[in-house]
């Protein structure tokens, strides 16, 4: 099959390798000119596990190009997959424009039968829109179809979730459009839905919400835990030995983040709301996540007795592991709240501190977690990086001025950091 990936950010360039390494023809399209030339070369513009290996295979075979001409690649492909992104309006609404923009310039270059798939996270209806605005810039009645096909990767493991889904959704209006989309999606071995393209859309906004909601919920148990000495990994154990609860998405932590949960949940209430559907579960979800920041910067104050003039030696900046995005990280958030009370913070990651010296000032940045943690009053662990859990804790205790660890993710044994000498707090423990 000939595919077209509209939008070569984390999604679409996953999913344009990932259906060229299945044999199918892609070619992928993003108007930034910089981009492009970079993947021409073989190089990807951001870090995640994989994919830098499955461009260049499949570019060497000749089964992956890239363009940043729209003409191109409507004529090039049967089959156009929009990833481009949706990001969040002031108000929290999804801002649309670059799905605009694309669907005009498709429909002035349509001069045949094309399926049009959004993959990007849209609100519901958002397909019924596209289809018109595609209809309006044509420039002669040509017959297409628009369907819905999310994308549920995560980042840092996103290629392996390409081949791995749990489950596809195609969201259909015409047997054309299922016959094409099936086809595409023959090679995967696992449950495909295929329903209407409302509800598909529909299907993606109440699952990333539902997931976000999990992490709120035992977030807020953490809160009661902490009160009471229990602890909340032996918590969520029991509730995920459940199979009606599930134990993924239950560590609890300094709350979720990334491009995706945030903009996502933002995006549905707004969705309910204009729906005239009361959506307090969905806001509160919200509420817990950034409670659970603040709780965060409390606990440390509290731990250091006070801030004002404290060195924090910080270990991870990413919003989570495998991946070099800070977008919407809680450290960052954390970090700025702690730098605004006069901590001195000096931070290490692995992966992301390029991208955190853009957004983050007032911080100085580290080449490794000990030199992080030099003469620091308290390490504070913000990403649960491998690299961290396998730290040398005597060399850790000898960088720190004291033995302080304050873990926003909970990687560490309690019991372990006593018998090694540490001061250690953690989450709901
Ligand atoms: C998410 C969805 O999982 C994916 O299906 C969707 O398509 C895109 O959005 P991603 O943003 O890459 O993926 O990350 P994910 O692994 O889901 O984690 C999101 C955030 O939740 C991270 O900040 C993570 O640290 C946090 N999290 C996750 C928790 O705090 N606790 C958990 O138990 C799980």
């Amino acid at each position: 099959m000939k595919i077209a990936i509209i939008g070569s950010g984390h999604v679409g360039l996953v999913t344009g390798a990932g259906f060229a390494d299945m044999g199918n023809e892609v070619i992928c399209l993003d108007h930034d000119t910089q981009k492009i030339k970079l993947l021409t070369r073989g190089k990807i513009p951001f870090y995640e596990p994989g994919l830098s290996e499955l461009v260049q295979k499949n570019s060497e075979k000749g089964r992956l190009h890239f363009t940043t001409y729209m003409k191109e690649a409507v004529q090039f492909s049967q089959v156009l997959f929009l990833c481009v992104g949706t990001p969040p309006k002031d108000d929290g609404e999804a801002d649309l424009s670059a799905i605009e923009n694309v669907a005009r310039s498709i429909g002035r270059n349509l001069t045949e039968y094309r399926l049009i798939v959004e993959k990007s996270t849209v609100p519901v209806e958002t397909g019924a829109q596209l289809y018109k605005m595609i209809a309006r810039s044509t420039r002669k009645k040509i017959t297409f179809d628009v369907a819905s096909n999310a994308e549920f990767l995560k980042e840092g493991s996103a290629v392996h979730d390409f081949y791995n889904p749990d489950r596809i959704v195609l969201g259909v209006e015409t047997p054309r459009a299922k016959q094409l989309l099936l086809k595409i999606y023959k090679p995967f071995k696992v449950p495909i839905l295929v329903t209407d393209v409302r509800s598909a859309e529909m299907i993606k906004h109440a699952s990333n919400s539902f997931l976000a909601m999990k992490i709120s919920y035992i977030n807020l148990i953490s809160q009661m835990c902490e009160k009471v000495g229990a602890d909340i990994g032996k918590v969520a154990e029991g509730m995920g030995g459940d199979r009606r609860i599930g134990k993924a998405f239950l560590n609890a932590g300094i709350g979720f983040g990334g491009s995706c949960f945030p903009k996502d949940l933002a995006a549905f209430i707004k969705i309910g709301e204009k729906l005239n559907v009361p959506c307090n579960l969905l806001k509160e979800i919200a509420e817990i996540n950034k409670f659970q920041k603040i709780h965060f910067v409390s606990k440390v104050e509290k731990a250091l007795k006070k801030l004002k003039g404290k060195t924090l030696g910080v270990l991870g900046l990413a919003f989570k592991p495998d991946t070099d995005d800070i977008r919407n990280a809680p450290a960052v958030d954390i970090l700025e709240q702690l730098r605004d009370r006069g901590a001195k913070i000096k931070a290490y990651d692995p992966c992301a501190t390029a991208a955190a010296k853009n957004i983050l000032k007032g911080i100085r940045f580290a080449r490794n977690p000990y030199e992080a943690c030099l003469g620091a009053d308290a390490a504070l662990i913000l990403t649960e990086w491998r690299e961290f859990r396998d730290l040398n804790l005597k060399k850790l205790k000898r960088s720190l001025k004291r033995a302080i660890i304050v873990d926003g993710r909970n990687i560490y044994d309690p019991q372990t950091m006593k018998e090694n000498g540490f001061h250690y707090y953690s989450i709901g423990r």
